[in-house]
């Protein structure tokens, strides 16, 4: 086996993070192969000149990233293809159970779709309309359907001129950011997050700095000096449900910060992907707190993924620099995807696959908390994710590793880590997807048997 000795690292950049990127080069160039092993932290820290921990940092930052794995008493691999991070959309062989992804349960969308598809096929005029090129926003007729969307999900402070359509919600949220934002700006979210917003200000150059919560959402005092400390320009926040760990934030709780961000002068972006599929009456910054939020919403997690239809929100101000990132991206959202969506909730079909999710999530939700009794679980009545808080001593890493040998996928705690925050130890599972009952119930079974173990030894440091 050979060595991977790394070039020389940037000098401009913090030695850890230019190790990280290295790596992250090294893995894109085939010069690093999956499962290949890497060398010691000791052996790299001698040959590169820094210190122990350095190599230490640089490798958390590489396994932040899912480049690399490290394996309890084993040493430090570049990660495997077969992870699900590459499987998402291509088949699974049949006895792995992915739980690991955030996806609606499948209620029959697709017979919906050919349906649709089959009356869009008997109409030239419209189809020619659909394939023209549209204002960056989208066609009046799709605005006022993404507008009774979110009058459908609870939020009643829209208004159509300030309604822009978006290819989803990982596109609503980066187009925000986009328009707030310059590279070397600080953002802020909670400190487990969406890692989608991570590799936004990533990718952006931003500082991602995470802040504490605890049940009902980001610590207010923590806000506050994370705002005096670091200046940031925004907060992203899944305030009506957080991706991952499913806090729901109180209309106290919401006014308390908005009240310190008004203060600090920070904007709130605020992603309701997961949160529309919730109670409508579940408060928000968006109803609230109108004049300093960027409501991002999307159909991928109430509808279906593949839709790729989202809407963004901001505040009058911010309209026009809003819709001008969504030019600089992509100029407009494919109008043949929006017209689907907005069949879908014009026409009633949205409320029938909501109405359906929540009850069969309410089922998978009670067989969760049957199989797990008695566990640290965290999850909101018709929520796709189960938030697991695991005993001493577990960690979320060799957890998800464990139950991948045993082909249950799931997520660790440190995939959510915004920034540098401390992740507590947990993994994310999700009850929605093509996962039938059957077989999320043995996998729940397999996480039971699993918490049963006594978990790893660890290696003593030398
Ligand atoms: C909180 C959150 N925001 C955004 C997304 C991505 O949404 P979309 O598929 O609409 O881009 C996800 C997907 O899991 C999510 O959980």
């Amino acid at each position: 086996m050979t060595i991977w000795h790394p070039p020389e690292l940037n000098p401009e950049q913090p030695k850890y993070k230019a190790l990280a990127d290295a790596m992250a080069t090294a893995i894109a160039a085939g010069e690093l192969q999956p499962g290949q092993k890497l060398p010691t932290h000791r052996h790299l820290a001698d040959r590169l000149g820094v210190t122990v921990g350095t190599v230490t940092r640089a490798y958390a930052e590489a396994e932040k990233r899912q480049l690399i794995e490290s394996r309890v008493g084993s040493g430090t691999y570049v990660r495997s293809y077969n992870s699900t991070e590459f499987a998402i959309g291509e088949p699974l062989p049949e006895e792995i159970v992915d739980l690991s992804y955030s996806i609606a349960l499948n209620v029959d969308q697709a017979g919906q779709l050919a349906e649709d598809l089959a009356s869009l096929s008997g109409n030239r005029p419209l189809l020619k309309q659909l394939l023209n090129y549209q204002t960056p926003g989208g066609l009046l007729r799709h605005r006022e359907a993404g507008l009774q969307w979110l009058q459908m999900t609870g939020i009643d402070s829209g208004d159509l001129e300030r309604l822009l359509i978006t290819n989803g919600g990982q596109h609503g949220f980066h187009t925000a950011t986009a328009a707030l934002c310059r590279a070397g700006d600080t953002v802020l979210s909670a400190g487990l997050t969406y890692p989608g917003f991570s590799l936004v200000a990533q990718q952006m150059g931003l500082r991602h700095i995470g802040i504490e919560s605890d049940s009902d959402g980001v610590i207010p005092e923590a806000l506050n000096t994370a705002c005096l400390r670091f200046k940031p320009r925004l907060i992203y926040l899944n305030t009506r449900v957080n991706n991952p760990s499913c806090e729901q934030t109180s209309a106290e709780r919401i006014d308390q910060l908005a009240e310190i961000l008004q203060r600090h002068q920070v904007w709130v972006v605020e992603d309701d992907v997961q949160g529309c599929l919730l109670d409508a009456s579940q408060p928000s910054f968006a109803n609230r707190h109108p004049e300093i939020t960027l409501f991002v919403s999307g159909t991928s997690k109430a509808l279906t993924g593949g839709l790729r239809v989202g809407y963004l929100l901001p505040p009058k101000p911010l309209l026009r620099a809003a819709a001008s990132a969504i030019r600089s991206s992509c100029w407009m959202t494919a109008p043949l995807m929006v017209e689907i969506a907005s069949r879908w909730i014009t026409s009633g079909v949205a409320s029938r696959f909501i109405i359906e999710q929540q009850r069969q999530l309410t089922q998978r939700h009670a067989l969760v908390r049957q199989v797990l009794t008695g566990l640290d679980l965290h999850s909101v009545d018709y929520g796709l994710n189960v938030w697991l808080l695991l005993p001493e001593p577990r960690r979320g890493q060799e957890f998800c590793q464990s139950l991948e040998r045993q082909k249950v996928m799931a997520k660790p705690s440190a995939a959510f880590a915004a920034g540098h925050f401390n992740a507590l130890q947990a993994i994310r599972f999700c009850v929605g997807g093509d996962t039938s009952l059957p077989a999320l119930e043995k996998a729940l079974h397999i996480i039971q048997g699993e918490l049963q173990q006594p978990g790893p030894e660890f290696d003593i440091a030398h």
